[in-house]
């Protein structure tokens, strides 16, 4: 099922919200694919652009997080790392699953990632530093 872009998610920093609507499209469209249809291939295809576009989003984050001097930029660092690190490492487990009866955990699987992504990540670290940037204009 499809998610809408709402307010939890807008952080009043314009480029950034430009990013993360852009990052909740990819993730409808990986939440479009569904079973029992094929499911592998697109679903491999969607993960590369997503692998992509987060990486380049991390980096535009993390570039405007320094600037400002965010003191936990460490911490965010590291979540982003890990998120980058779980998503290669379904891209690996999707590719080399064989069967029909891997692939759909894994999808499902990747489904439940993108969700808390957006609405623990985004939702709520996200904003902390939108918190902190906010004091500081
Ligand atoms: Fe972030």
């Amino acid at each position: 099922m499809e998610i809408q872009w709402d307010e939890k998610l807008s952080l009043g920093i314009e480029p950034l919200d430009d990013d993360h609507r852009q990052l909740l499209a990819i993730v409808n469209d990986m939440l479009k694919i569904d079973p029992p249809n094929d499911i592998k291939a697109p679903t491999l295809k969607v993960l590369e652009r997503l692998h992509e576009y987060a990486a380049s989003h991390f980096q535009r984050e993390e570039a405007l997080l320094e600037r400002h001097g965010y003191p936990e930029l460490p911490q965010h660092r590291q979540i982003h790392a890990d998120l980058i690190r779980q998503l290669q490492k379904i891209q690996t487990d999707l590719q080399n699953a064989i069967k029909i009866t891997m692939t759909v955990p894994l999808v499902m699987e990747t489904h439940k990632l993108l969700r808390n992504w957006l609405f623990g990540h985004i939702a709520q670290e996200d904003h902390k530093y939108a918190a902190f940037l906010k004091g500081r204009a």
